[in-house]
């Protein structure tokens, strides 16, 4: 199964694309980790999209295009879960492409839908295991030590350079401007699955069952 994981900025796509990858054997396709590993191993492309990012702009289709090409070439597993892939129209049709290019095709997109009052909260109360990529929450995700990872023991907690009221600002605007538009796009193609993304990560994840399965 290769489904899309859409919605805006700490709508908890990179929580519930882990719990997937837990449950389904799934593989995560996160093209925000990508731009983040490239930017921290230094990179020629890394040091393009830094500055970008941090300001919280989209990075070019080509970019994203071209690192969501190189992944699908790989093991499959229990299918794709595209997560922050893709956010413009032109990286929905190049996705579309791409899948059957290798022979695949997309099962389902499901939009997560949190108000931008609790986005705020999410984006701003977030870190994450600079390890394992583990996501946390100072109050909805704590971990049981203080600093210590509860997924794999290390003590490497990390901020995102953009996860910051300014740049959430400018993250928000490009998602309704540019991203947005792809649930009128998926609905009219019948792949459009909503759940309520403003409940406990469980009950979120319970929800994203439903859809897949239902
Ligand atoms: P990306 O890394 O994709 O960031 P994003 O879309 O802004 O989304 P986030 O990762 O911030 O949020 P999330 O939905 O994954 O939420 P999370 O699970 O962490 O992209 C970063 C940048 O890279 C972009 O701005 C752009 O520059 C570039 N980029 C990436 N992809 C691109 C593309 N395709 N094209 C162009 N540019 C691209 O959860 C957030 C917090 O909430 C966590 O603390 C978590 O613990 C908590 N939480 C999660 N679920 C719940 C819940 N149900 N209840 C309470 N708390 C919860
Ligand atoms: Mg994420």
């Amino acid at each position: 199964m290769n489904i899309i994981l859409l919605g805006p900025p700490g709508a908890g796509k990179g929580t519930q694309a882990r719990n997937l990858v837990d449950t389904r054997d799934m593989i995560q396709l996160s093209t925000g980790d990508m731009l983040r590993e490239a930017k921290d191993s230094g990179t020629e492309m890394g040091k393009i999209v830094a500055d970008v990012m941090a300001r919280g702009e989209l990075v070019t289709d080509e970019i994203v295009i071209g690192l969501i090409r190189e992944k699908l070439e790989g093991d499959k597993q229990g299918g794709f879960i595209f997560d922050g892939f893709p956010r413009t129209l032109a990286q929905a049709d190049a996705l579309a492409t791409l899948l059957a290019e290798c022979g695949e095709s997309l099962d389902a997109v499901v939009e997560m839908q949190v108000d931008d009052d609790a986005l705020v909260d999410r984006i701003t109360g977030r870190y994450t295991c600079g390890n394992c990529g583990e996501v946390y929450h100072k109050t909805t995700k704590p971990e049981a030590v203080d600093g210590t990872c509860d997924k794999c023991g290390a003590q490497d907690m990390k901020h995102r350079a953009d996860d910051n009221e300014e740049s959430l600002r400018t993250r928000l605007m490009e998602y309704y401007k540019k991203t947005s538009p792809l649930i009128g796009y998926y609905y009219a193609k019948g792949q459009l699955k909503s759940v309520d993304g403003l409940g406990e990560i469980a009950e979120v994840q319970s929800a994203i069952a439903g859809a897949l399965d239902g």
